[in-house]
């Protein structure tokens, strides 16, 4: 008998380009980026959204790089809001412009995600590597907030700026969001390049943890504050995609279909071109998707760990950053062999060290 067919998605990051004006060092791209004549043309895209929805995805999440860089941009959100798809715009907002605003808005857009390097505007454009776009994003808030759309702010925590949490949600709060997010920094790609010096210290997570939870008392009832923490203090790996090929998947800029932003850095896999399969069958049938799909893959500790259905085996791809194998513990759990990496990574950071700057 054949295994049940997989429930279906219920989001789509499509990643429209790598291209973007900002040049953060722990930037979720890859070390290789898809170059702009390699980018699936507005047809292909279109085709995405349908499939995608009838699929029976609910969110598409266009995403960068910068996806304001495309000038088909309003095309895609006014497809997918005719689907019925909710949109969702991920935004450094630095091409925010009044017109850009009303383009998006007469196409449907639904929500849009503005990404902030700090709250102190040298130290944003420093991480960033742009001159002047602190300023853009904060005129970028507040066309959205005038456009009556609902706002998240996103802020990325790290060593060289995770003691100014309290200021990012103050402003946050007073920009009018209705969510923020402080997210810590990921360390895979641009992120894992950078990770000595952008790894905060025991004592600045938990400075930044206190100034997140006294917050949530304070905006209780009028602002929701995400909080995402590194892996490397936890003792429990996280649920990354909320498993594996389970909820969410990928598309590159150049029409790979994706379980997770990182997936191509694990060897041994081909994951199927948009250009060359039906979605529905990528996610139902590919031997990518389907590899860390649910739990009979697991090896021990994970397989008879209680909690393998809440975590799902953590990230894989963290798994093969650090240890060499896709399949092995995630090292984030404290049952992990390899659990030391995460205290020895720690203790190697650095925040004095140069970050290099996202190609
Ligand atoms: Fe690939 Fe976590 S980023 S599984």
């Amino acid at each position: 008998m054949s295994p049940p067919l997989p429930v279906p998605p219920m989001a789509l990051l499509a990643e429209l380009t790598h291209r973007c004006p900002l040049k953060c060092p722990y930037c979720s791209n890859p070390l290789e980026l898809v170059r702009a004549s390699a980018e699936m043309a507005t047809g292909d895209w279109l085709r995405v959204l349908d499939e995608a929805s009838a699929l029976g995805i609910l969110q598409v999440h266009f995403s960068g790089g910068e996806p304001m860089v495309r000038r088909d941009l309003p095309t895609l959100v006014r497809h997918a809001a005719g689907l019925q798809l909710y949109t969702n715009l991920i935004t450094s907002g630095v091409l925010l412009t009044d017109e850009a605003m009303g383009a998006l808005l007469d196409a449907g857009i639904d929500h849009i995600q503005l990404s902030f390097q700090d709250s102190d505007a040298a130290n944003a454009e420093r991480i960033g590597g742009y001159t002047g776009g602190h300023e853009k994003k904060l005129a970028a808030a507040r066309r959205i907030k005038s456009a009556g759309l609902p706002l998240t702010t996103n802020f990325v925590v790290h060593s060289q700026n995770a003691d100014r949490v309290d200021e990012m949600i103050a402003m946050g709060e007073a920009l009018g969001s209705s969510r923020i997010e402080i997210a810590h920094a990921q360390y895979y790609g641009w992120g894992l390049l950078n990770r000595a010096a952008l790894l905060p210290s025991r004592d600045q997570l938990d400075r930044a943890t206190d100034a997140v939870e006294a917050a949530r008392i304070r905006l209780k009832g009028v602002l929701t504050i995400d909080y995402v923490v590194p892996d490397y203090f936890a003792a429990r790996p996280k649920a990354c995609m909320g498993g594996w090929a389970n909820r969410f998947l990928n598309i590159s800029p150049s029409g790979k279909v994706l379980p997770c932003h990182a997936a191509e850095t694990l060897p041994g896999f081909v994951f199927p071109s948009i250009r060359e399969h039906s979605l529905a069958e990528v996610w139902t049938a590919s031997d990518a998707f389907q590899r860390f799909r649910g739990t009979a893959w697991m090896p021990e500790p994970f397989r008879s760990c209680d909690l393998r259905e809440n975590d799902w085996g953590g990230c894989r791809c963290q798994a093969f950053a650090l240890t060499g194998d896709a399949a092995a513990t995630d090292p984030a759990c404290e049952k992990s062999a390899d659990h030391a990496l995460m205290a020895r990574a720690v203790e190697a950071s650095r925040p004095e060290a140069a970050l290099i700057a996202r190609g």
